[in-house]
């Protein structure tokens, strides 16, 4: 693209307002537990499967851990307080499991008082609360009995969500079960990248299938509890291209969409699992008892969509469960994670997932980029972060325009934070963290988000 075209197209994305959103949106920022709260011991916190994981060799790629993270545990009033000054008006975060149930079979109260102050401080400052319950801070000791292969965990969070929802109830009614099953199963026990890392296809199916049987078993519990309760789960999903247009890479990028997204969509909108993929990894299929499609199916209020990138798919027989390798395409734009930017794959998605699944309502529960940030007198100039923003909030209107029933953005991240196996070297905040003085400074990025919120962008 000619340069002073893209600086026009740049100047109409930058001139998108948020009165061109539909009045009552949540505009939010997303974080995470163990990437933010630090305080490992605090208040009667066991270790999660990622203190073990960060403890092994080789597991991170800088050694880190989130032991102490952003300190948010300590920090969270002068958190949210930026939260509020950047004109959002909804806050998502997790809930972690390893501070309400510890050794114990009771809740650990001090945990669930933790979470109780920091709900009140969201309410005081006009922040929705969006509590995510699994956002991959797996007790260990669940861990030692199985994890998510065994079924027993399902009903442990059964046990887990039943207890927050009757202390965080009167006052939270949107509550999203699981962050991304894709990469809690897949991360988790395909590949192992992420803890407890482990490397077994069969155990990741088996993952799979328990995490979004806990989901359907937690939407139920949630209704009982909760008032006019609004319940959903967020899906990692990307719009998955043949790398050419070959009969063969067609097929292997239909085959990578199978595992990707329809495994996840396919059965909670009632589909069942995808006939494709489980014809293909037969012999490693889960373990499926009668009534658990069912239970999966249940209807929910909303869908959560975490957007990051598309994906290129070409055929490579023997390479990956479903013989095909994600390609590099060369000149395309990147973000320092090596993720493709592009902004019209969010609307094709988003397109997407309402035309063929029909949710009653989507969210953009994440979407973000990271970038060598630095900090110069006192500022950092993100230019990247912002256009990113800036486009993908243009995407974001143009899927409301076509008339898919988006109804809120959480932008990835409030805060600079622990990036899981990448340890601190990927920063996704619109705040930057200074993880040796604790120190926040709100990012280019960040003051064009809340000039954007306030109306002065
Ligand atoms: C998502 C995760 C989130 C963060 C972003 C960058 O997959 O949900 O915790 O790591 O990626």
């Amino acid at each position: 693209m000619a340069i002073d075209q893209k600086a026009a197209q740049n100047a109409a994305h930058s001139a998108l307002t948020r009165g061109d959103f539909p009045a009552r949106f949540a505009w939010g920022t997303s974080t995470s537990s163990y990437q933010i709260e630090g305080a490992r011991r605090a208040d009667g916190r066991v270790d999660s499967i990622w203190d073990v994981f960060t403890g092994q060799p080789g597991r991170i790629r800088d050694g880190s851990s989130g032991a102490v993270a952003c300190d948010h545990y300590h920090r969270w009033p002068q958190d949210l307080d930026i939260a509020r000054d950047l004109g959002t008006n909804a806050y998502r975060f997790s809930i972690a499991w390893p501070r309400i149930f510890g050794d114990g079979s009771a809740p650990n109260q001090k945990g669930l008082d933790f979470y109780d102050r920091l709900v009140d401080g969201m309410l005081e400052r006009g922040l929705q609360p969006w509590p995510t319950l699994y956002h991959w801070d797996l007790p260990q000791t669940l861990q030692d009995r199985g994890g998510w292969v065994a079924r027993s965990t399902v009903y442990a969070f059964a046990n887990f969500v039943d207890a927050v929802t009757r202390r965080l109830g009167d006052r939270v009614p949107q509550w999203i079960t699981h962050n991304e099953p894709w990469c809690t199963a897949m991360h988790g026990y395909m590949d192992g990248m992420h803890a407890p890392g482990i490397r077994d296809l069969p155990s990741a199916l088996q993952a799979s299938h328990h995490v979004l049987l806990s989901h359907g078993l937690a939407v139920p519990i949630i209704r009982a509890n909760v008032k006019d309760a609004r319940a959903g789960i967020a899906l990692s999903l990307h719009p998955i291209r043949s790398a050419s247009g070959s009969a063969e890479d067609m097929a292997a990028a239909h085959r990578h969409d199978g595992l990707r997204n329809r495994w996840f969509l396919d059965p909670l909108f009632g589909k069942g699992y995808p006939q494709d993929v489980l014809a293909e990894l037969e012999r490693f299929a889960p373990r499926i008892e009668p009534g658990d499609l069912e239970a999966i199916a249940v209807p929910t209020d909303f869908t959560g969509v975490n957007y990051y990138f598309p994906e290129v798919i070409a055929h490579a027989p023997g390479e990956g469960p479903l013989d095909g390798r994600v390609v590099h395409k060369a000149g395309v734009e990147r973000t320092a994670f090596g993720w493709e930017v592009a902004p019209e794959g969010m609307l094709q998605l988003l397109r997407r997932i309402h035309a063929e699944y029909g949710p009653r309502v989507l969210y953009v529960t994440e979407n973000g980029s990271t970038y060598d940030d630095v900090v110069q007198d006192g500022a950092v100039h993100d230019a990247q972060r912002t256009s990113y923003l800036q486009r993908h909030l243009a995407a974001l209107k143009e899927a409301i325009d076509v008339g898919v029933p988006v109804e809120g953005y959480f932008a990835w991240s409030l805060l600079d934070n622990f990036e899981w196996a990448e340890g601190y070297t990927r920063r996704f905040g619109l705040t930057h963290v200074d993880f040796d003085t604790q120190q926040r400074l709100l990012k280019d990025s960040g003051k064009w988000y809340r000039g954007f919120l306030r109306g002065q962008s």
